[in-house]
């Protein structure tokens, strides 16, 4: 089973040719509820948020506080206090690794991986070469898989965070976190990139008991232009904000001032409103579609996209292992052929897939390559659109080899 139908970008033609969209993994399309939500929340009820006393910004305010809740709910934190929005993960991201590392000893390290996505490698590396903290960077396998053991082995008395992705964007690997919770020592914080994850995981932070959970609502079925911050509300509580303005203070004087409670003291300026509205009708039609029972089919489909590809010559897979536990998202190459070539080639069928790095060098350079294909998938994905890529790709390597 899948939603296709419900995405209206996905009724339409491109050359003639219906759109197999397997680019789930850089955003997702949008449910017709959510743009629906958009259109209504503009034409109904828009102001901006947390200021007015009139009518509508009551109304916008209230909206805009339910999403909080939804949001809460769906990934199962102990109070709205611990659901910040941001501008994306990216923006979450760099909040985390700017405010807690000033709590941070001189000489603690921070560990990360080589899948990170930049967005979850740049903002540390800058940090540490900012201050006296140490990266430490675990690397993967040749085959660009991460042993969660090595992350356990490389902690000790210096470690302060653990500030790694949940679900890899080029491999869709899984890391289980509560093994790696469950063998380090409770000083450590543990951060999680959640961009990829957040889609193809039941998520329940209280379950991971991680300290940070970031990711992007334009991942999730939602609007672009809003993400999530969760942290512990005690953390969240203990650190300053990084970005300052209006909406995120109480009292201001001309030489100082004093932050307003949680959340609003992450929350500085006027938020993507719309957005955080788009974010709601996202979440309330994932619960309504019951998203967590698609989660098996896109295990599925990759294991159907790998083992079709493996019957293609030239095909190399990227982090591909039996028994791993991963998700949604196959990356591979064609010797030979570039592979933004191939995917200007599959684009002609119709065929949406990525070619690129991914934004993960240091991975790509792990790898010996200088990008890959990348397939993901989503809810509206399903065996037949396998096929068609397959079958695109059998043709693409054809004309290209
Ligand atoms: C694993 C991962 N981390 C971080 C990001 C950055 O997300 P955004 O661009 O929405 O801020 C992405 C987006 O591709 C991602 O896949």
């Amino acid at each position: 089973m899948n939603f296709k139908s419900d995405f209206p970008i996905l009724k339409k033609k491109i050359r003639d040719n219906s759109i197999t969209y397997l680019d789930s993994a850089a955003t997702t399309q949008k449910p017709i509820a959510v743009i629906n939500s958009i259109k209504n929340f503009y034409e109904n009820s828009y102001e901006n948020v947390h200021r007015g006393m009139n009518s509508l910004s009551i109304d916008a305010t209230d909206q805009f506080e339910r999403t909080r809740e939804s949001v809460k709910e769906f990934i199962n934190a102990k109070s709205t206090n611990e659901v910040i929005f941001t501008r994306g993960a990216t923006d979450s991201l760099n909040i985390i690794a700017n405010s807690i590392t000033s709590k941070f000893e001189d000489n603690g390290e921070i560990l990360v991986t080589e899948l990170e996505h930049h967005s979850n490698y740049l903002p540390w590396l800058n940090i540490c070469k900012k201050s006296n903290l140490k990266l430490k960077i675990i690397p993967v396998n040749q085959n660009g898989i991460i042993d969660e053991q090595q992350i356990i082995d490389n902690c000790n008395d210096s470690t302060k965070m653990i500030a790694i992705t949940h679900m890899s964007n080029v491999t869709g690997q899984i890391l289980d976190v509560k093994k790696i919770k469950n063998n380090i020592s409770k000083d450590i914080l543990v951060s999680l990139d959640g961009c990829q994850s957040i889609a193809h995981c039941d998520i329940d932070v209280k379950d991971l008991d991680c300290d940070f959970y970031s990711f992007s609502s334009h991942k999730l079925y939602g609007p672009s232009g809003v993400g999530i911050l969760f942290g512990k509300e005690n953390l969240l509580e203990e650190i300053e904000p990084v970005f300052l303005g209006g909406g995120m203070v109480t009292e201001v004087s001309l030489d100082s001032y004093s932050c307003a409670m949680l959340p609003n003291k992450f929350e500085p300026g006027t938020p993507s409103i719309e957005a955080v509205i788009g974010l709601r009708a996202s979440l309330d039609y994932l619960k309504k579609i019951n998203f967590y029972s698609f989660f098996e089919e896109e295990r599925g489909l990759r294991k159907l996209l790998i083992d079709k590809l493996n019957n293609i010559p030239a095909v190399e897979i990227y982090g591909n292992s039996p028994n791993l536990n991963a998700s949604s998202i196959v990356s591979f190459n064609i010797k030979n052929i570039n592979y933004n070539d191939v995917a200007t080639f599959l684009d002609q069928y119709g065929v949406m897939l990525r070619g690129g790095q991914h934004c993960c060098q240091p991975l790509m350079k792990k790898l010996n390559i200088q990008g890959s294909c990348r397939a993901s998938f989503g809810i509206y994905n399903d065996a037949d659109d396998v096929e068609i890529l397959v079958e695109s790709l059998k043709k693409t390597v054809k004309l290209l080899q």
